[in-house]
């Protein structure tokens, strides 16, 4: 693990550094340049320095240099203090402005909202204006006769709770803090914040969905870096063949995809684990199963053979809770628990110790560590959920997140099946339910993905006929299905939802 190259002072303030000297003079307080518009103090110290001391008058200049000026013009020193006036005054606003920007007492937790980086900075060489100004928002808005993107699960549908949720969620981090690439080195996860760690194991405690003592807990860029991780961690690396990799088909698409990317010999994808033959295997368990939200267990069992099982869709919203998973490695994620996709944070929880530590080698050779700063945000927003049924918090400043998760889903599953049956030309996964221990009530399944299939007979291809009517899917090969099935985003924002809603509904 090498340590990024200092830059010495010379790269940062001479004329080959990385920026000129005439940009830091004139940097907005959001630029690259942070506080450039300060260094306008710099050009002061300079005319200060040459000024006549003790008179200022026209004539002692003339007097120092010896040369004639004619009369009425300026000298130069009085023109540079002029010009050096200017400058400050100019830079007045924006430094106002930063000011505002910075101070905690003026904002939230000082911190900035879209509207005011959008008034505060100013467009930067080498951005494009509007967009840039503001963090991104994803998918752009529709409207009635938009394309509708349902191929991806993008959790969008979550913003609107987490725009009720006031401050409870937000984050500020100090220019100082987060810094080392070390959190805890006495822990096999050494770049893992305690904070994460500690609101992943309360989160679980609180929804019962995962046994979480005796387990270590890690984390990664996404769980798909864990899942990487467990694939290398479970492959013996002096084995005469690769390992296989299986999973029930229809399969999560990713798998395969993730699998053999990188065409490692230390394992590959070997498909449908129903129709795997040997001992040897890495049998995938999504449960909920991710197409079509089925309850899934492992279907191989062997002495050689290991299972990783991808909980990320094991959450009240989506079914019923209705026990706590204790398998030897589970995975998880804020991109579907709590529908922070764009954080990029995952979890898994490992038993065995010597599994635990070949996986957080895997993440250390690939990002050395995972952003610390992703980390504090998703631990903030763990603690937000857990807060929300803790039996302290109070009346109406509590927020639900699996309340209203699961008053979403239950209503759009309503919409889909409607509009599937005013078609007549759409079949769905029958609904099934079971007792929630979480919700202490009966609860139905209601899957992040609906598993649509196109019943008409001429339709061979229901992603292409779909995308004829505008609607983005994702097809059934490749989950290892037939392609008459298409897998669509419930995820999504209202306004998509019900657009696509209403166009399914039209088709005959
Ligand atoms: C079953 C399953 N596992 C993992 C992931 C990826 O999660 P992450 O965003 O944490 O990489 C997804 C995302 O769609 C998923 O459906």
């Amino acid at each position: 693990m090498a340590p990024p190259r200092r830059r010495t002072a010379a790269e940062f303030q001479g004329n080959g550094g990385l920026m000129p000297p005439s940009v830091q003079v004139f940097a907005s307080p959001c630029g690259s340049g942070g506080g450039g518009a300060v260094t306008t103090n710099g050009s002061d110290k300079s005319l200060r320095g040459k000024k006549p001391r003790g008179d200022t008058s026209v004539h002692s200049a003339t007097k120092d240099t010896g040369r004639r000026r004619p009369a009425g013009r300026m000298p130069l020193w009085l023109v540079g203090i002029f010009v050096s006036l200017a400058f400050n005054v100019a830079a007045l606003p924006l430094l106002l402005q930063q000011y505002i920007v910075n101070q905690p007492h003026h904002h939230h937790h000082g911190v900035i909202s879209p509207d005011q980086q959008q008034h505060a900075c100013a467009p930067q060489p080498g951005t494009s204006g509007a967009t840039a100004r503001a963090p991104s928002t994803g998918k752009p808005a529709v409207t009635s006769d938009s394309v509708i993107n349902l191929d991806h699960g993008d959790p969008t549908m979550f913003e609107a709770f987490w725009r009720e949720t006031g401050d409870a969620a937000e984050l500020v981090i100090p220019g100082w803090q987060t810094m080392s690439y070390f959190s805890d080195i006495s822990n096999v996860c050494w770049f893992m914040e305690p904070l994460f760690d500690q609101q992943v194991r309360r989160l679980h405690r609180t929804v019962g969905n995962a046994a979480v003592d005796g387990y270590h807990v890690l984390v990664g860029t996404g769980s798909t870096q864990l899942f990487m991780a467990a694939l290398y961690a479970l492959s013996p690396a002096d084995a005469d063949q690769p390992m296989s990799v299986v999973s029930t088909a229809p399969y999560y698409s990713s798998y395969p995809a993730v699998t053999d990317f990188l065409r490692s010999s230390l394992f590959r994808w070997a498909g449908d684990a129903n129709s795997f033959v040997g001992d040897a295997y890495i049998e995938l368990v999504c449960s909920p199963n991710n197409p079509g939200g089925a309850i899934r267990d492992a279907v191989l069992s062997s002495g050689a053979g290991k299972a990783v099982h991808d909980l990320a869709y094991y959450w009240p919203q989506y079914t019923p809770i209705t026990r706590r998973a204790d398998h030897d490695i589970m995975l998880f994620t804020v991109s579907k628990s709590t529908g922070h996709a764009g954080t990029r944070i995952g979890w898994a929880l490992v038993k065995d110790r010597e599994v635990a530590r070949r996986m957080t080698k895997f993440v250390e050779l690939n990002t050395i560590g995972v952003s610390k700063d992703s980390q504090l945000r998703a631990a903030k927003v763990l603690r937000a959920v857990s807060d929300g049924y803790a039996a302290a918090a109070g009346g109406a400043t509590r927020h639900r997140l699996f309340d209203f998760g699961r008053r979403k889903m239950v209503e759009r599953w309503r919409m889909l099946r409607q509009a599937a049956a005013a078609s007549g030309i759409f079949s769905l996964p029958e609904e099934t339910s079971g007792r929630c221990n979480f919700a202490n009530e009966t609860a139905a399944n209601n899957p992040a993905f609906a598993w649509l299939r196109c019943d008409r007979e001429d339709v061979e291809d229901c992603a292409g006929f779909l995308r004829g009517h505008k609607i983005l899917t994702r097809s059934g090969n490749q989950f290892g299905a037939d392609p008459r099935y298409v897998r669509v985003s419930m995820l999504d924002r209202d306004d998509a939802y019900d657009i696509f809603i209403s166009r399914l509904a039209s088709l005959k």
